[in-house]
């Protein structure tokens, strides 16, 4: 197959493209850091970019998506997690940065690959259950999230030859995890000690063991609606 992953820099995009290129895939991966893990994949094609950078991403990536022709699977992954805080004491210009990556540079790359490519067979966007359940503290994060499930079902009422889903990943031990860990307990974010109570148990795999697990997912993903919101959770 051929596959497009956004965010192969770490955490769960970096975990995929290794998964799908050690099974002999071609990976095309977008982030602005390279890995070292992948680089040495023959089939693994990369580009530095910053998704923020609405402009360079018009200007740069449709050649890139060019070497590819066409594409199996695209999984939009790269994402960034607000800073955990009330939504009262978010500034617009704090929400719109995490909008920008979250979900319009993800409309901008969906609006490319239909303008430069034969044919998409899936697209799955990488959303989290902070879209759906509203704990306090996750502001940014969970508006962005919600409006990626929405953006995602939009684009499936429109492009009807290709199959489309949002899914949340389950808990994956990444940098956002990170950042969640290093936060001092505060009550009024009580959602947060799940997250660090499952830090280094089975609870939050690795990204190499939730890869795997995602992929899965994603082939399952074919036999629901075009454009539901998905739980790996729920898949399994
Ligand atoms: N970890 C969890 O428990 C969890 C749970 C639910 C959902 N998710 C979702 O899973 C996805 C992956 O997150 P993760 O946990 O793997 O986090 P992560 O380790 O922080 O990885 C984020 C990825 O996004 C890329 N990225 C961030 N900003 C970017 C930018 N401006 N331009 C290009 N690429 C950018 C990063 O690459 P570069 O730094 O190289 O650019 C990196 O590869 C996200 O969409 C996240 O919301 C994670």
């Amino acid at each position: 197959m051929k596959i497009l992953i956004t965010g192969t820099g770490k955490g769960l995009g970096s975990g995929l493209a290794h998964y799908y290129l050690e099974n002999g895939n071609t990976v095309y991966g977008i982030s602005r850091n390279s890995n070292n893990k992948l680089d040495n994949f023959q089939d693994f094609h990369f580009i530095s970019q910053d998704l923020s950078k609405f402009d360079e991403i018009k200007q740069r990536i449709p050649g890139f998506l060019m070497q590819a022709g066409e594409l199996d699977l695209v999984i939009l992954n790269a994402g960034i997690i607000s800073e955990i805080k009330d939504l009262k004491d978010c500034t617009l210009d704090e929400i719109r940065n995490v909008m920008d990556i979250n979900v319009w540079a993800n409309k901008l790359l969906i609006d490319l690959l239909f303008s430069n490519l034969r044919s998409v067979r899936q697209i799955a966007a990488i959303s989290s259950g902070a879209s759906v359940y509203g704990n306090r503290g996750w502001n940014a994060y969970s508006l962005s999230k919600a409006t990626l499930n929405m953006l995602i079902k939009l684009y499936a009422r429109e492009q009807e030859n290709t199959h489309f889903c949002s899914i949340a990943p389950g808990l994956i031990d990444s940098g956002m995890q990170d950042y969640i860990y290093s936060l001092r307990d505060d009550p009024r974010f009580s959602s947060l000690d799940k997250l660090k109570n499952a830090k280094r148990t089975g609870q939050m795999p690795t990204p190499f063991e939730a890869a795997p697990i995602v992929a899965k997912s994603l082939i399952k993903a074919l036999d629901r609606e075009s454009g539901s919101f998905l739980d790996v959770r729920e898949m399994e």
